[in-house]
């Protein structure tokens, strides 16, 4: 009789699909280790990762000092509420706020629960400081926006895999077309308009960078019209892109200001929303919280984070390897390749599908070669490595992915 041998990494997809949820497509990779830039399976097969959890393995996986900070904190004290004060979060708000230079930090777990906090913030500030009348607010925000997956945002959002079959809706959203300074001119022509939101450059929607100026002339419009501009940095800040925030390459500073994934460096669910005083002030005791948020080992775990992107010069890094990574892409000459775009280390190419491939087929293709990576959109491959990644191995990852071009047509 033949006994039919399934592989371990089988076995494990064949659980998450009996028992989880169908809400994620994964790729058939199966990782049960991390150090730095690198991955294993559960078979022994090392990758580079080249996606960081969507950008929130910035500092590399299992980075020793957040590892230590989590150790340290895990055997002392991991939540109290916020029903009482604690040891840590005093200092990392201290910290935090010190670091990107605000007032105040509201501190939440999830991005998504950090863009509903700073929706809230606006709207109320919208009511107690510009006046709009009750239940008028309006938050303008952008064609292909990603900001999480809750009710309130899919609200928000244009792509009808993210709200298509989730309403009714929530009101008090504009949609105006992103990179396009006109149409945000006259949405801002509505005095009822707290907010503008927007991610410097849109990630999920497949690493869009808008035009140079855009950002800035979207913050001076804002300005004028007296409307907070709100940026969810939750993928693109903390190093990502070059700066240490991406507005930061327009000599913008949000109003309100979005963090979340690497702001734990992957380690811990931590995001959070800074601001001014005069803005953040808006929320009084009992209006707004976490049970989790702030925890003691969330707040241990972020200042460690955020230790490590500065004692590391990861902008510094993801501003020069970026630019090797760009220039060695585009040197590639494959008709797969239409586009390569991205800042920093956030990157994409815009594969056009030939001879019946496209990007799941060339990241299939890439994992068998080593280097891990998801499409987004179906034409479209972000490459995004944790930001310790060495010159040397950016250009032995190009290698694979021009190795794997050649292979997924041959
Ligand atoms: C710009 C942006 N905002 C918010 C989120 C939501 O973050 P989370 O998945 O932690 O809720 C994401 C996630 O990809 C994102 O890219």
């Amino acid at each position: 009789m033949e006994t039919q041998v399934i592989t371990r990494s089988q076995e494990l997809i064949n659980l998450e699909d009996k028992y989880g949820a169908h809400n994620y497509h994964p790729l058939p990779v199966v990782l049960e280790k991390g150090n730095g830039v690198h991955v294993w399976d559960v078979e022994g097969k090392k990758y580079y990762d080249f996606l960081s959890a969507y950008s929130a393995v910035n500092q590399g996986h299992c980075h020793p000092k957040i590892i230590g900070a989590l150790n340290e904190q895990a055997s002392k004290l991991t939540l109290t509420s916020r029903a009482f004060y604690n040891s840590e979060l005093g200092p990392y708000e201290k910290y935090v706020t010190e670091y990107f230079g605000y007032d105040k930090v509201l501190p939440m777990n999830s991005g998504a629960e950090a863009d509903e906090t700073a929706l809230k913030i606006a709207r109320r500030w919208g009511y107690d400081k510009k006046g709009i009348p009750e239940n008028q607010a309006k938050i303008i925000v952008c064609d292909g926006n990603f900001h999480g997956r809750t009710i309130t945002i899919i609200s928000m959002s244009t792509d009808p895999d993210s709200f298509k079959g989730f309403g009714p809706y929530t009101p008090g959203f504009e949609v105006v077309k992103y990179n396009d300074i006109e149409s945000l001119e006259k949405a801002l022509d509505d005095p009822n308009v707290a907010g503008f939101l927007v991610e410097p450059i849109q990630g999920e929607a497949g690493v869009y960078v808008p035009d140079d100026g855009y950002l800035k002339k979207a913050y001076d419009l804002c300005k004028a019209k007296n409307v907070l501009f709100i940026a969810d940095e939750v993928q693109t800040g903390i190093a990502r892109t070059g700066k240490l925030l991406a507005c930061e390459h327009e000599g913008v500073r949000p109003d309100v200001l979005i963090l979340g994934k690497a702001l734990s460096g992957g380690v811990f669910p931590v995001s959070a929303v800074l601001a001014d005083d005069d803005v953040m002030l808006v929320i009084k005791p009992g209006e707004h919280g976490s049970t989790y948020g702030g925890n003691p080992l969330a707040c241990a775990v972020a200042k460690a984070a955020l230790e490590v992107v500065e004692e590391e010069k990861l902008a510094e890094r993801a501003e020069y390897l970026g630019n090797i990574f760009r220039e060695e892409l585009k040197k590639l000459d494959n008709p797969l390749i239409e586009l390569v775009r991205g800042k920093g280390l956030l990157n994409a190419i815009v594969i056009k599908p030939t001879n019946g491939k496209e990007a799941w087929d060339v990241c299939i293709k890439m994992a068998e070669n080593g280097l891990i990576a998801k499409p987004t959109h179906q034409h479209i491959i972000r490459f995004a490595p944790p930001l310790v990644i060495t010159e040397e191995e950016i250009y032995d990852a190009v290698s694979i992915i021009s190795k794997s071009l050649d292979e997924v047509l041959a």
